[in-house]
């Protein structure tokens, strides 16, 4: 991986969540952080390296999980995010949680991860944010103990619509959005970058949105050749999702005015290719889950 790029991505996540982090939590994120948790199976005393830790969604549960004996190691980009994790630790009485402020993109280079390996490793709702995801797989794999469990997920190619078609906007103009969810187009997509990193892997697909305001993850799994519907859009609501997302940091680079006109004409026949004969755009709930094993 080109170190300009990873810099790049890198910077590009930190002013987002930057900007984010003081109300991210009000989402469907800490729903997710907790199924993510769950599929990790974590044991007391176990060692758990959360990547991409955000506010510490997946960090703290995964530290009651792992208990006193057992530890939490966050690292993020964000100092926004990280502000918002070290928060959370005078209400919670975690004294097994570290947070960390690095690109995971480059985990070699962290003192603090120097000879360390770990029970499990976490990435949760970051994977899709990476343009070098198969490399950073294979570096996160190498601080996995024997045996250890690596969880990571990616968005379902039919969710997330208007975003998906931006980034196809933005490949198309030469002007890339700062996210990488069409590179995921089936789960077997995500499932062989996992392997690829030396994994046996096992991919889910789980709903995003609540159920039910139920907590157990057997409600939230999902059948691939039947995904939840989330909702049916209209080929004509091209336009609106275009205004509604245009001016936002993310697509700054296709808002200019020489660009803009070009990039709404792309989104409009992009938006249309995902429309069926009678003009409906199905979208869907739906991210997989990736939970990749070492061998011993
Ligand atoms: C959608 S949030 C997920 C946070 C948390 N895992 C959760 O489940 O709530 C994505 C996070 O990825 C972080 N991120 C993106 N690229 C990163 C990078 N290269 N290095 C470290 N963190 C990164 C962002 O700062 C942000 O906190």
């Amino acid at each position: 991986m080109a170190a300009t790029s990873a810099r790049h991505q890198a910077s590009d996540a930190q002013n987002l969540y930057d900007n984010r982090a003081p109300v991210y939590d009000d989402s469907w994120h800490p729903r997710f952080a907790r199924h993510i948790v769950k599929f990790a199976q974590l044991q007391p005393g176990e060692h758990v390296l959360d990547l991409a830790c955000g506010t510490g969604l997946v960090s703290y549960p995964a530290s009651k999980a792992v208990g006193p004996e057992g530890s939490v190691t966050g690292i993020d980009i964000s100092s926004g995010m990280l502000a918002q994790a070290e928060a959370k630790k005078s209400s919670h009485s975690h004294s097994n949680v570290e947070f960390y402020q690095h690109s995971i993109t480059d985990l070699d280079s962290m003192p603090e991860l120097k000879g360390k390996t770990f029970d499990a490793i976490t990435c949760a709702s970051a994977l899709v944010l990476l343009e070098h995801p198969a490399e950073a797989l294979k570096q996160w794999a190498s601080y996995l103990k024997p045996g250890g469990r690596l969880i990571t997920d990616a968005t379902h190619p039919r969710s997330q619509l208007a975003l998906i078609t931006f980034e196809r906007v933005g490949r198309a103009l030469g002007k890339p959005v700062p996210f990488y969810r069409i590179d995921f187009q089936k789960p077997d997509d995500l499932r062989s970058i996992m392997e690829g990193a030396g994994l046996q892997v096992d991919v889910k697909l789980i709903s995003q949105l609540d159920i039910d305001g139920k907590e157990d993850l057997e409600s939230y799994l999902e059948d691939f050749n039947n995904p939840r519907i989330e909702r049916l859009y209209s080929v004509d609501d091209a336009d609106e999702k275009f205004d509604r997302i245009i001016d936002t940091w993310s697509m700054a680079d296709l808002a200019v005015p020489d660009m803009r006109q070009q990039a709404r004409k792309l989104f409009k026949e992009e938006w249309a290719k995902l429309a069926d004969a009678d003009g409906k755009v199905k979208a869907v709930d739906g991210v997989f889950v990736g939970i990749g094993r070492k061998a011993q």
